[in-house]
This record gives C-alpha cells, structure tokens and sequence, in this order.
C-alpha cells in the first residue's frame, strides 16, 4: 500500500573509494542488475513516483541507466557527507509535500518492501527513527549509544567511537531512516564536520533530535542481513550469493527444477514457470523467461530471451535478446543475437550463429552456420557452412529463403538476395542473383578431370 504522507530519498552519490572502480558504487551490479535498481524496486510499491534520489559521484552515468527517472534526480557537486546529502535534496523533498521521508542508502540492495514496510510501521508516531542490527562484526557500522532506560541517545560512527567514553555497542545503524521533515529541518542547520572524517553526518541528526527533546526511535530489526551495505568487493559478492540463493529457492519452491543449483544464477527480472527445467552451471539474466517443459542445458547464458514450451537449449549455447520458440532445439554450442527468432520446432545446431534472423517453423540451420538480416521459410533447410553475406563494409542488406527451400553445404548468400520457395542451391555456391521458387543454382566453378602429368602409375 503506497504511503501518501511519505516520500522516500535514496543516497547514491558517494563515490565508493572501497570498490577502486570509477564507475559509480550504485552501478555496481549483482546478479547483473545495478545495487541502485533493486533500491528503487523495493521502494516503487510504497512510494511510487515519490521517490529521490541524491547523486554526485558519476552522476551522469547513474541518470543515464535511468532515462525515465530524470526528474527525481538531485545533484549533490561535492560529496560533503550524508547528512549534507539531506540538506542537498530537502528543497526537492519539501516539493513533494510529503510531512515524512524515508532515507535510505543507495548501497543497501537486499532491503525488500516488506522490511521496509515494518520499519515504517514501528516508526510511526517518531520525529525521527531509524533501523538497527546486531551483526555478528559491527566493523565500520555506526553505533547506537543507549542511556540506561534504553532510550538511544546518538549515533556514534565506528572511526569516532572511543570506547572509554561509548563502550563497545554491538548494536549497529543500519543506514535507513525515517524523518519528520518539520522536525528535522531546523536539525540540518546545526550539523557540523568536526569529526575523523571531516563529513557532515546524517547519523548525527539522532543526538541532535535528543537533545532538542524530539521523540527518537532506534527500532530493533535482529541481524537481519537484508539491511547489509556494500562497501567492498567482498560485501558485493556476498549480497550477490545471498540474493542469488533467495531468488534460486523462490522459484524450486514454485516448481522449477534445478539441478546443480549451487551453481545456477537467476536475475531478479527472469521469469520461470513451474516444470522448466535448468542445469548449472548456467546464468539467466534481464527479462529472460522459460516455459514450462523447456529445459536449458549447461553453460549456457540468456539475457533477455524467451524459450517457449518444450523447447530445449542444449549446452554452451548465449541467447540475448533472442525467442525461441514452442519444441524448438537450440544447439550445442548456438550463438543468438538480438533478433534471432526461432518459430515452432525450428532447430539452430552447433557454431551457429544468428542476428536479426528468423527461422519460420520447422526450419533447420544444424551446422557451422551465420544467419544475419535473414529470414527462412518455413522447413527449409540451411546447410552446413552457409553464410549469409550481409555486409558490404557500409550498410547491411537482407536475404530471403523461401519455404521448403533447400542451402547446399558452403554456399554464401551475397544479400541482398532472394531464394524462392522450394528452391535448391548446390553446396558450394555462391549466390549473388536471385533463384526464382522451385529452380535449382549452382554457381561455382566446373570441376574438370584430367590425367596427372610426370607421376610415375
Ligand atoms: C553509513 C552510516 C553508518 C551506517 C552505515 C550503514 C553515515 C555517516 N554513516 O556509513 O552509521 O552504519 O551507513 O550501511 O551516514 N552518500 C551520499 N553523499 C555523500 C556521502 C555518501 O549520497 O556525501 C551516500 C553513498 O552513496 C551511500 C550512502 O550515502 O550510498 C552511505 O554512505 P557510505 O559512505 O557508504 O556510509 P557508511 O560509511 O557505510
Ligand atoms: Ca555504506
């Protein structure tokens, strides 16, 4: 259910020093998704459009994996701390006349709707909550400091923390908040970088809010990994493995069949239904999608491919942004490029590759083949070590085979060309004119025997 006295604000412009990439922390990806993308999805259901984002580090590479959320995006130029991150977007957030925000950091992708909605639920009624774990290695985690009737009296940052002073709190922040904007708002002012980092601290908004005696809430959420941030290369590939594996157990409890499933990556857009069948190792990622009784072999990578009922992948093969269609058999060792169509029962064998290419049904390319900017009609057969030679060094052009058709072994087609239905070209040709429907092509030179010269019988 959408909150309509809340918006929500994700922090992502922080440069991540500790992944030593240049590319945005935010873009970073699991399970071939960006981090910042499974935020925004966790987020969408309870805030729709009323959603934030603060970006800095890599700006224009985070707008543009974002064309449709242009207008929800604020620029913090320097990267002075969370708290001036707040202070950037709260003109935008004023805007969007919501008394609440949800602050969340960009770096948290695990966090689902659900998690999200309890918090909420336990903060109502707090000028100004957040959440708390209990990690079994608080590490770099900001710590809770509670007085002695459990009330909590400030967020202390692990570099800041002096045990004399703060003990040793395993109660940690987990970086996402809830704010009474009235109430927060004359809190901003007052924030200050005297600490070891020399940032401004959106952490330290919770002893300022004690201290101006606003209700404050540190709501307890266990050890809840959900809540992790990614920090490093290895917090990234552990949020990836734990994803996986809760995505993988998803669908095995809906009826896919999963053998090796140690070893099988599912993106969180992939659709499965119940009685397909997959073999690790595989990765299927984007918006692939498998039917029921299809099954997809070993090594083998989809992104953005359909593989309808019954269909079967066999081992090695990559599919992106290709369908394959009902009873189909793709492969081993197929190559399918974006546009690649397969009609019912086509079949596409071993170091084939297509592009932009259709194969109507229950036509064949079984062998050593490249189909590009090409359709083929329905049973005709391609043979083996057919090329369609579709480029000239400047533009691409099409080439056409009837129903029924037939390719000879080795034979390059030099589109633009046409071969009409039930036609046949001998193995070895090369076609550069049109075969009219039900006429045979030969085009390659004469074989002539003759009796060798100056060798001994
Ligand atoms: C932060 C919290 C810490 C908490 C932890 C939970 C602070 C000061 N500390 O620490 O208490 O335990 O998260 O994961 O907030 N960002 C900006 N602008 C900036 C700086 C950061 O947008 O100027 C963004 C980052 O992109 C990131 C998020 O804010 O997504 C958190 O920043 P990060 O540097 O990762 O904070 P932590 O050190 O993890
Ligand atoms: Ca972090």
């Amino acid at each position: 259910m959408p909150h309509h006295d809340a918006a929500a604000l994700v922090l992502a412009a922080g440069k991540g020093t500790r992944m030593h990439s240049d590319k945005p922390k935010v873009l970073h990806t699991l399970l071939n998704e960006p981090m910042l993308g499974y935020v925004f999805a966790a987020l969408e259901p309870l805030f729709g459009p009323a959603v934030l984002t603060v970006v800095g580090f890599g700006a224009d590479q985070v707008r543009r994996a974002y064309p449709g959320r242009e207008a929800t995006f604020v620029t913090q130029t320097e990267q002075l701390g969370t708290g001036h991150a707040l202070q950037t977007a709260l003109g935008a957030l004023r805007k969007l006349g919501r008394a609440h925000c949800l602050v969340v950091n960009g770096d948290t992708p695990l966090l689902e709707s659900d998690a999200v909605e309890r918090f909420l639920a336990e903060s109502a009624g707090a000028d100004v909550a957040f959440a708390t774990i209990t990690p079994e290695h608080p590490g770099a985690f900001g710590r809770v400091i509670r007085d002695a009737d459990d009330r909590v009296t400030a967020i202390v940052e692990a570099k800041d923390l002096d045990p004399t002073k703060h003990g040793d709190p395993r109660e940690v922040n987990a970086g996402v908040y809830f704010l009474r904007l009235e109430a927060v708002t004359p809190l901003l002012d007052r924030l200050t970088n005297a600490n070891k980092s020399g940032e401004y601290y959106i952490t330290d908004l919770i002893g300022l809010a004690r201290e101006a005696g606003l209700s404050v809430e540190g709501v307890r959420c266990g050890d809840d990994v959900n809540l992790m941030g990614i920090n490093s290369p290895l917090e990234l590939a552990e949020a990836e493995e734990h994803l996986r594996r809760r995505i993988l157990r998803g669908w095995q409890a809906r009826g896919v069949l999963i053998h090796r499933p140690e070893l099988v990556s599912v993106g969180p857009g992939v659709k499965l239904e119940p009685g397909c069948e997959l073999r690790g190792p595989c990765e299927l990622y984007g918006t692939t999608s498998v039917a029921r009784g299809a099954k997809v072999g070993s090594h083998c990578v989809l992104t953005d491919s359909s593989v309808a009922e019954n269909a079967l992948v066999r081992e090695f093969c990559h599919l992106e942004q290709a369908q394959v269609g009902p009873e189909c058999q793709v492969g081993p060792y197929a190559r399918l490029r974006p546009g690649a169509v397969l009609e019912q029962a086509a079949r596409v064998g071993n170091f084939v590759e297509m592009k932009k290419a259709t194969l109507r049904k229950g036509a064949k390319a079984n062998h050593l083949t490249y189909l590009g900017d090409a359709e083929v009609g329905e049973k005709a057969n391609v043979g083996a070590g057919t090329i369609t030679c579709n480029y000239d060094g400047k533009n691409k052009f099409r080439t056409e085979i009837g129903a029924g058709a037939f390719i000879g072994s080795n034979t390059a087609l030099v589109a633009p060309v046409t071969v009409g239905e039930n036609a046949l070209v001998g193995a070895g040709s090369v076609i550069t004119k049109d075969v009219p429907a039900g006429e045979l092509a030969i085009a390659r030179g004469r074989q002539t025997n003759m009796k060798r010269r100056n060798k001994a019988s």
